[in-house]
This record gives C-alpha cells, structure tokens and sequence, in this order.
C-alpha cells in the first residue's frame, strides 16, 4: 500500500515537470532543449547552440581574419554571415568535405580545422591561441545534434 501512494506521488511530480515546461511544445527552446538565447553572453557559459558559438568563438576569436572581400577562402564567419557560409557548404581546403555536415561531426571540416587534423594544414584559428577541448566538444555536439541556426 505505501509503495502504491510512493508511486502515485511520483507520477504526479512527473506530470507536473512536463506541464511547467510548456506541455513539451519546446516554445522558446532551442534544438538542444535550452531556452533560446541563452550562452550567447561571451562572459558568461558557453552552450551548444549556433547563436552561444558565434557569441563565444566566431566573433572573437575568428572575425579578425575572417571577415570582409578579403576573408580566407572566402569564409566568413561574422554573425550576419556564419551559417550561411559554413553549414552545408563544401570547403575550399578538401572539397569532399562539408565545412559543416549537419549531423556529422568528424567529417566536418571545420573541426578537422579547429583540432588541427594533419591532413588539412594550419589549425584554426591560424597562429593560436587554439580553442580547448571543451569549446571543441560543443561546437561537435552543436553540428551532431543537426547544426541548427
Ligand atoms: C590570423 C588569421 C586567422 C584567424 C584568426 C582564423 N583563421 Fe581560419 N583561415 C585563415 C587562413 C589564412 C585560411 C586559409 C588557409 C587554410 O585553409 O588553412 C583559413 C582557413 C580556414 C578554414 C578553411 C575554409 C575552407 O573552406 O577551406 C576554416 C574552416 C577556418 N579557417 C576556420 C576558422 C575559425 C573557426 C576560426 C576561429 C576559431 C579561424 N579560422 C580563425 C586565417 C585565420
């Protein structure tokens, strides 16, 4: 009988989660389940969405070469710019490979590139200082949960 009402208890604990989350429409949630906007304060946490890597990464660390006619390979990664020009594209290093393939990380060329594969020449950004493994490891979870905008 205790375990019984334990259980009832549970249930409507559950049920009140998923109420308060909106009833699960994701409303003002982003590919990742997290409230749209958040991470992209540069000062404070990092997520794994495009808007908190363009805040974190692009325009700081990348903006600086990669901006304007004359941005490297033509690749821009400013914010108005970076998705158009990275999802879905081939890159002009390696053509085979997507500089963004939705879903699929290690053939992502912009990774090879930022974790500084050998085959695929300077790591990025070029000259350093170069992003830590767990700036990297978003920016993969980002691109493996469908690189979304
Ligand atoms: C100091 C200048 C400089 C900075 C800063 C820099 N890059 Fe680059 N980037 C280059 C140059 C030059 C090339 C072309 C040569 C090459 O492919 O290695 C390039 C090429 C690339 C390519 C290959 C594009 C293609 O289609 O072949 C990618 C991807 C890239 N950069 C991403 C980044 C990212 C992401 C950042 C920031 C984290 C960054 N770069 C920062 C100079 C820079």
């Amino acid at each position: 009988m205790r375990v019984k009402t334990r259980m009832w208890v549970a249930l409507g604990v559950t049920a009140a989660l998923v109420a308060g989350c909106g009833g699960g429409s994701g409303d003002g949630l982003d590919a990742n389940g997290r409230p749209v906007g958040e991470g992209t304060d540069p000062n404070g946490p990092m997520t794994a969405s495009f808007a908190s890597i363009q805040a974190h990464v692009l325009t700081p660390a990348c903006t600086g070469c990669h901006a304007g006619a004359s941005a490297p390979r033509g690749l821009r990664l400013d914010a108005t710019n970076s998705y158009a020009m990275l999802v879905g594209v081939n890159s002009g290093g390696v053509p085979s490979l997507k500089r963004v393939a939705p879903g699929d990380a290690a053939n992502s060329y912009l990774i090879h590139k930022l974790e500084g594969h050998q085959a695929v020449g300077a790591r990025m950004p070029l000259g350093g200082p170069f992003l830590d493994a767990p700036t990297i490891a978003l920016i993969r979870q980002w691109i493996n949960n469908g690189a979304q905008p």
